[in-house]
């Protein structure tokens, strides 16, 4: 008999021509008691892995980190480092979210593993929040039409996307004790929204758990959170797995258990199996409780491959390929923040001497444990002074001293070290380092063409030296092709086309979050009393300028909206609106602008935000070329979440379409009226 055959004989749920129910259910049937208890927690000292079931040939799952690509704590490897999250949403481009994903979980399996924990997609609450630089967005719609594309990606290698922290974990103070206290709108409507697109339009096969409280009960044994909204009303058929050590205070397993968690990592504590066995023995939980979190485990365990005969797809890691997408990624994600007289792109003809200056000038991120757990270690890392000196070759004379420049870069930012956009510590306010603008300051005055480039992941105030610089661009942590992609952008090889997925205020205080301690960062508890008024949303009720709007960005060329139209002004429940506009590049250079598409109720009975993100379309133009661009939109958009009435609610009346290329520049306004077809 062949060794498949006798395989097959032996473990049934190798059968790969059977429904994953029924594999899942032949494995549940021969599975112990103690061997279910056993699986829902992680391998001792492996950190990474579910623990294996030898006699039923039942493997290890292995999991890593991170957003950014794999890293090198959990894979032990080099592997590409991609740009950071914040580069990716600044791009504002489904489709390279997408090749992001597939090339992350190629690396995911060329390492062995199964499980990417990524992508973040908590939402921006407080600009000095650690991590940051690890999530996409202040605005829910953006933060989805990313992640969606980047989870479809990921899984269509059969590597488990894992989006978390879910939910709320919008701050790194006291981050494992922190009560999140909020109310059911905006934690419906801004909060759980993109977790709740992604769930029903990408199908992840793994949430994580925060580490967080949410009214007063942790994440990880939230019922409500877990069992009610995420699996019963949106459907999540993947388990639920704990961030690291979330549930090492927890006493009792059974209430994590009745709420749904499927895996406790990285090892035993509140599933260890003496405490499981006294609970279950006391009737505090039942078979049918432990089978429900244990089948969800199993049937991701199928669906990554783990019982498959013939190995999962081998992987690749450190391609051509990747590089050719981190660069991508990077040259679209950067954001021209301010141009003045046209200084930049650089004119190789007229400079004859660069000054590179900067604490980020020589820099290299890829190191372990930069920044946290979405750290990355590089095979090689391109800085910025590498890929500037590179593009100089022997035309341009590259030096340090900003007195005898033609130009002079100053490149600076943040540096993952506490307090600058890393895990478990949020920064203590967003100016650059002391230090860091003193050096700023000193290099203006030798030298007034200094232009300022940011390599960071968060929000920079500049009321310092904002004013005496000609030019500014955000980098982000551009990852290991980083430096190429900025000389690509100063010298015009790439024209610019990246937009805040962020606002970047004038001033912290102007922030919604930093009303008071007890608004952030609390204490025990922390109250978000801003509601839904986040972000953009909050900046515009307020009436506050920002020092750059949400979805702003600049070009090197200009480009002009015109002949704006809707295919109805007054729309019912069971229609869609199309609403077409030309777009037209009038200046002298191919380039890309996002064309954004906002929404506001006129009448709303409750308090709503004057402008919400509900469309956008990025369009390449050639010099003189002028294209369509399309929308089509239907109810939802208007609707909002009615935390009494607890469901979704659109209401009759007048709404106003903005069109745009920031949530600032609008081009295009017209009302129109909604009537529900049943009033
Ligand atoms: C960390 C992070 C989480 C990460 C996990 C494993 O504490 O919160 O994002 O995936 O632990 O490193």
């Amino acid at each position: 008999m062949s060794e498949k055959k006798e395989l097959l004989e032996k473990y049934p749920y190798y059968d790969e021509s059977l429904s994953v129910d029924l594999r899942v259910m032949l494995i549940l049937n021969r599975l112990t008691l103690k061997e279910k208890f056993k699986l829902l927690s992680g391998k001792n000292f492996s950190w990474w892995t579910t623990k294996p079931i030898r006699h039923l040939n039942i493997k290890r799952m292995g999991m890593t980190d991170g957003p950014h690509g794999i890293s090198f704590h959990s894979s032990f490897k080099k592997n590409t480092k991609f740009p950071c999250a914040k580069c990716l949403s600044a791009t504002w481009n489904p489709t390279l979210a997408r090749e992001y994903g597939v090339a992350l979980a190629e690396e995911v399996r060329a390492v062995g593993r199964h499980i990417l924990l990524a992508p973040g997609i908590n939402i921006d609450r407080t600009p000095v929040n650690g991590r940051t630089f690890e999530y996409y967005s202040e605005d829910p719609y953006l933060t989805k039409e990313i992640a969606i594309p980047l989870v479809k990606g990921v899984q269509s290698k059969r590597v488990g996307a894992c989006i978390k922290h879910y939910a709320l974990n919008n701050q790194e103070t006291n981050r494992r004790s922190v009560s999140v206290e909020i109310g059911e709108r905006s934690l419906r409507e801004l909060y759980l929204q993109a977790f709740e697109e992604v769930v029903k339009k990408a199908d992840p096969w793994v949430v994580m758990g925060s580490y967080n409280k949410i009214n007063g009960v942790h994440a990880c044994e939230n019922k409500e959170l877990l069992r009610d909204i995420l699996m019963d009303e949106w459907g999540f058929n993947g388990f639920i797995v704990t961030d690291w050590w979330a549930t090492r205070k927890f006493k009792n397993p059974e209430k994590a258990i009745k709420a749904g968690l499927s895996l406790e990592m990285p090892q035993p504590s509140v599933y260890k199996i003496h405490r499981l066995r006294k609970a279950f023995r006391k009737k505090k939980f039942n078979l049918k409780d432990l089978d429900f979190v244990v089948e969800r485990l199993l049937k991701v365990m199928i669906q990554v491959g783990l019982f498959d005969f013939e190995k999962v797809p081998e992987g690749k890691r450190n391609t051509d390929e990747h590089k050719k997408i981190a660069r991508q990624i990077a040259e679209e994600g950067i954001i021209l923040l301010k141009n003045q007289k046209n200084i930049l792109p650089l004119n190789r003809e007229k400079i004859k001497t660069i000054a590179i200056v900067g604490p980020n000038a020589q820099k290299k991120f890829g190191k372990i444990h930069y920044g946290g757990s979405a750290a990355v270690v590089a095979p090689y890392e391109i800085t910025a002074y590498e890929g500037i000196k590179a593009k100089c070759g022997k035309t341009i004379k590259v030096t340090d001293n900003p007195a005898k420049a033609d130009i002079c870069l100053f490149i600076g930012g943040l540096n993952h070290s506490r307090g600058q956009d890393c895990e478990n510590f949020d920064r203590p306010d967003l100016k650059l380092p002391d230090e860091q603008i003193t050096q700023l300051l000193a290099t203006i005055e030798q030298n007034k063409k200094t232009i300022v480039i940011l390599i960071n992941g968060s929000p920079i105030t500049m009321s310092d030296w904002h004013s005496k610089v000609p030019a500014i661009i955000e980098a982000w942590y551009p990852g290991q092709e980083g430096g190429y992609a900025i000389a690509d952008v100063l010298f015009g090889d790439v024209n610019p086309s990246g937009k805040l997925p962020i606002t970047f205020p004038k001033k912290l205080s102007d922030s919604p979050a930093h009303k008071s301690e007890r608004t952030y960062p609390g204490d025990e508890q922390v109250f978000y009393d801003e509601g839904i008024f986040v972000g953009y949303r909050h900046f515009d009720k307020e009436k506050i300028k920002p020092l750059y709007p949400f979805g702003f960005g600049l070009s090197y060329t200009q480009f002009a909206l015109s002949n704006a139209k809707l295919s109805t002004y007054d729309l019912t429940d069971d229609e869609l609106m199309k609403i077409t506009l030309d777009i037209e590049n009038v200046g002298k250079k191919a380039g890309s602008e996002v064309i954004q598409l906002y929404i506001g109720a006129n009448d709303s009975k409750v308090p709503k935000p004057i402008k919400e993100l509900i469309g956008f379309t990025k369009v390449t133009l050639e010099p003189g070329e002028k294209k369509q661009i399309e929308f089509t939109i239907n109810e939802e958009v208007l609707n909002y979440y009615d935390g009494n009435a607890d469901t979704w609610i659109t209401e009759d009346g007048k709404y106003t379409l903005y069109a745009g290329n920031s949530s600032r520049d609008i081009y295009f306004t017209q009302e129109f009226n909604y009537k529900s077809s049943d009033t």
